[in-house]
């Protein structure tokens, strides 16, 4: 098994709306999962949805460890997400920087609920409920957006904050989602 090729925007697969798993802990669903976890990490992303490698299904990991190239970005526990059901626990949200593996190379300011519970199931059909704040739920966000066939830029309020990383983030790395 080796990393997927990532899709990139313009691809019209990224705005398909992904199907729910129906079958849990299966040979299948092991190794789409492995694919994932393999191209994030060759990519260094903080998250991937089947759709981004061409695989219209309602699964999506992601997962943010401490790193000393992002000492602000703060921890995310490695998570396999299927099925994803979110609700805002309020109205409140709050705008901030993203990436997308399928978009690379640019950074978009865009607003996300700032409170948020979600639920799903991992690969083996164990139920996961949490309830987040602040990145984790924006990363939550974001991924579940890729179920949609929605990409991060589509939800930018002002263009004018849309643009390349090396421009509006001169001489740092950036992570992308
Ligand atoms: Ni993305």
């Amino acid at each position: 098994m080796a990393a997927k090729t990532v899709l990139k925007m313009g691809d019209p697969r990224l705005f398909e709306v992904a199907i729910p798993i129906t079958e849990f802990d299966t040979p299948q669903l092991h190794e789409l999962v492995r694919d994932m976890h393999h191209t994030m990490e060759a990519l260094n992303g903080a998250g991937l949805a089947a759709p981004q490698i061409g695989v219209g299904l309602q699964v999506v990991i992601f997962g943010v460890t401490r790193n000393p190239r992002y000492p602000d970005a703060e921890e995310v526990p490695y998570t396999v997400l299927i099925n994803p059901e979110i609700a805002s626990l309020d109205r409140e949200m709050e705008e901030d920087w993203e990436g997308c593996l399928s978009v690379p190379g640019m950074r978009g300011l865009v607003p996300r609920y700032k409170h948020l519970r979600y639920q799903g199931y991992d690969q083996y059909g164990k139920t996961i409920e949490r309830s987040v704040n602040g990145f984790h739920a924006r990363v939550v966000q974001h991924e579940c957006d890729h179920l949609q066939g929605i990409l991060y830029p589509m939800r930018i309020r002002d263009m004018r904050n849309f643009g390349y990383s090396e421009v509006l983030f001169p001489g740092q790395l950036v992570q992308d989602e």
